[in-house]
């Protein structure tokens, strides 16, 4: 962190066994074009995960799990901070100064607490609840610029913004706002679930087959993907109406990083059979390396060790920087 080029901060929460082809085409390969152009920060959430009950030998692997795909993916955990958000106590701490600095009313807005509240109905904690307020003090610990989000977390980026212009507000300038980044609209960030294609592609599909997971095998790929949900049409084209058809040849272009038109023409002379192996065997293709990259990670856990003890420290120094000033605005003594 030199501070001559603008800060990024994201996280993932470790809340499942993989990420998604979804989450590896819409952040994660985002995230690698970042790297050398941005300082940036890559968190794993493992506090926000316990806002849903967790299984706390399932949350200690896939903690490290996730550290693994994100290196596997690309990130280089020379160029990147890549840490683990409990490993770094401020975290907690300005989380607890910015509750206070916080209203209930706005918290109560915020769509995923509704809809959390409501699919989690015999757990509506109050960790659920701030948990905006949380990954608000994430950001502004370390002065983020800009923030990669998906469209469902842009809400909570809004909410920090407002967090943190009100405490400048009373305090001067101690923080900086916060901007999210919503990365440009490439293929990857419009993957539908494969038995539903007007839903986005989520890990928490009902229905197991309608997502794509990046540490599926491939024959478990090619199985999903002949399995997709179509039309009743016999051609492969993009157009309204066919967003099975539609959703497969985004997943063909996204994989192979051709165009979604060039998708369409290699194709147009093909049955669904034969357009859906095809789509299977790329996907499959495009998984490969990611997998073999992670099971060699998975191998050496005292790298992947001193890759978060590292991280953790570097982020520690520069959140420790940010909550000292904080501490010291709102009246605490110093330690
Ligand atoms: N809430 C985010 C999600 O579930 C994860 C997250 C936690 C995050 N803290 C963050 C994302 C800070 C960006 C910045 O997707």
């Amino acid at each position: 962190m030199t501070g001559d080029k603008k800060v990024i901060l994201s996280g993932i929460q470790p809340s499942g066994d993989s990420i998604t082809l979804g989450n590896y085409l819409g952040a994660l390969n985002n995230w690698v074009k970042l790297q050398d152009e941005y300082d940036c920060l890559y968190m794993l959430a493992d506090m926000h995960t316990l806002t849903v009950r967790q299984e706390a030998a399932k949350l200690r692997s896939r903690t490290l799990s996730l550290l693994a795909q994100y290196i596997a993916a690309g990130l280089d955990p020379d160029k990147n901070i890549m840490f683990i958000q409990s490993h770094v106590p401020a975290h907690a701490e300005l989380a607890w100064i910015l509750n206070c600095y916080t209203q209930m009313g706005e918290l109560g807005r915020m769509t995923q607490f509704k809809d959390k509240s409501q699919k989690h109905a015999d757990n509506v904690n109050a960790g659920l609840f701030d948990y905006p307020v949380l990954m608000a003090a994430d950001i502004l610990l370390y002065k983020a610029d800009l923030v990669p989000v998906g469209t469902d977390q842009k809400q909570h980026v809004e909410l920090t913004r407002d967090i943190a212009q009100r405490f400048n507000g009373i305090y001067g300038d101690v923080f900086t706002v916060p901007e999210p980044y919503i990365a440009p609209p490439s293929a990857g960030s419009k993957i539908k679930s494969l038995q539903d294609p007007t839903a986005k592609m989520s890990k928490s599909d009902p229905n197991p087959n309608g997502c794509i997971f990046m540490l599926d095998p491939p024959e478990v790929v090619v199985k999903k993907i002949k399995r997709a949900v179509t039309d009743s049409e016999a051609e492969v084209a993009y157009r309204e109406g066919k967003d099975g058809i539609n959703n497969l040849l985004t997943i063909y272009a996204a994989v192979t990083g051709k165009t979604v038109e060039q998708a369409a023409n290699e194709f147009s002379d093909s049955g669904y059979g034969d357009f859906k192996a095809a789509v299977g065997e790329a996907t499959a293709e495009r998984l490969r390396p990611f997998q073999e990259k992670y099971r060699e990670l998975m191998n050496n856990k005292d790298y992947l060790e001193a890759v978060y003890r590292s991280g953790a420290e570097r982020a520690g120094r520069l959140a420790a920087r940010t909550l000292s000033k904080v501490m010291k605005k709102v009246g605490f003594v110093p330690r």
